[in-house]
């Protein structure tokens, strides 16, 4: 594996390579010096075109982990303000030794462009446009398997009844996640009302409602979608009370859930609109653990695309 742009890349047999290098990562996190120096002498780069807080902070964290060197670059406060092209940047960063970017970008396809221009540097898609956000996937399918196990539960995903709810048309972790789900064998219901659907979802492996209550007393696994407002230039919904109403995990709806049935968020979550505080501190709800595994998610995958030949070096 060279890069990690989508999903699809990996198939079936690669997601679940990553899954199960999880879990020694998860262990390297949990010891007193969360460190092992598989990735000595190696530079990696997040390259940063929107705001991020977990993403970048979560890469950063893993490549650390693995003894990388990192290097950040912000739009903010770099000469993209000056007008240096994409390509410029990508080719200044690589002759300063990356070996690898992680890419998050406001536009659907640039981890492909940089991937074009990276002249042997491996490059992570970390969120490109409503696109993908495959690192996310990934981690919400071991936070998944995890979590179920812990419970005591079948961690298969096989077979799983998956709610992924919200404002599923602006979502590049809704189509990845749709991806990694379905490609693990669960069962992804969409829930949303129709103008926050993609407006063709032909060949997505889902079904589609738009009756929050009916789905969640069947789901194994609700996932709540961030109401992504600043992408969105038209009114969608009446209004975010509206929403609340019909499509929010309110406390009253959360009774609604099976015993044992998870909550996840990808975070940064809007409390009160598409999750209530309380939901989200309910001992189900697992998303701080999403948080967590994702550090030792991304370190699989750098150790992938970089690491020698599967030592992970003690
Ligand atoms: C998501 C993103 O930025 O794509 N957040 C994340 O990476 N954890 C989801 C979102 O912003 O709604």
């Amino acid at each position: 594996m060279k890069h990690l742009l989508s999903i699809a890349d990996l198939g079936t047999d690669g997601i679940e390579e990553v899954l199960h290098l999880t879990d020694s990562f998860v262990e390297v996190s949990a010891r007193p010096i969360p460190k092992v120096p598989a990735l000595r002498g190696k530079t990696v780069v997040s390259l940063f075109y929107e705001d991020s807080t977990r993403t970048r902070l979560s890469f950063e964290t893993a490549a650390k982990r693995l003894s990388a060197d990192t290097m950040t670059f912000t739009v903010g406060s770099s000469s993209v303000n000056k007008g240096e092209s994409l390509r410029d940047t990508v080719e200044t960063l690589r002759a300063m030794g990356a070996d690898a970017f992680v890419v998050r970008h406001g536009s659907a396809g640039v981890p492909w462009q940089v991937a074009a221009w990276s002249a042997g540097a491996s490059v992570v898609n970390g969120g490109d446009g409503w696109h993908e956000h495959p690192t996310q996937a990934l981690l919400d399918c071991y936070t998944v398997r995890r979590a179920r196990a812990e419970r005591g539960l079948d961690p298969a995903l096989a077979g799983l009844r998956v709610a992924i709810v919200g404002d599923v048309k602006h979502s590049r972790v809704a189509r990845s996640n749709v991806l990694a789900f379905a490609a693990l064998g669960a069962e992804v219901t969409l829930v949303a009302p129709p103008t926050l659907l993609p407006p063709d979802l032909t060949g997505w492996p889902v079904e589609v409602s738009h009756d929050l209550d009916t789905t969640l007393a069947k789901c194994d696994v609700v996932y709540l979608l961030r109401m992504q407002l600043e992408r969105q230039h038209e009114a969608l919904v009446p209004s975010l009370r509206e929403y609340t109403a019909r499509y929010g995990l309110t406390s009253g709806r959360a009774r609604l859930l099976a015993d044992d049935a998870l909550v996840l968020h990808p975070g940064p979550m809007n409390r009160g609109v598409e999750i209530a505080g309380d939901v989200a501190t309910h001992p189900n709800a697992v998303i701080t653990q999403q948080v967590a595994n994702g550090v030792a998610v991304r370190m699989a995958v750098l150790f992938l695309l970089l690491g020698a030949g599967g030592d992970l070096g003690g």
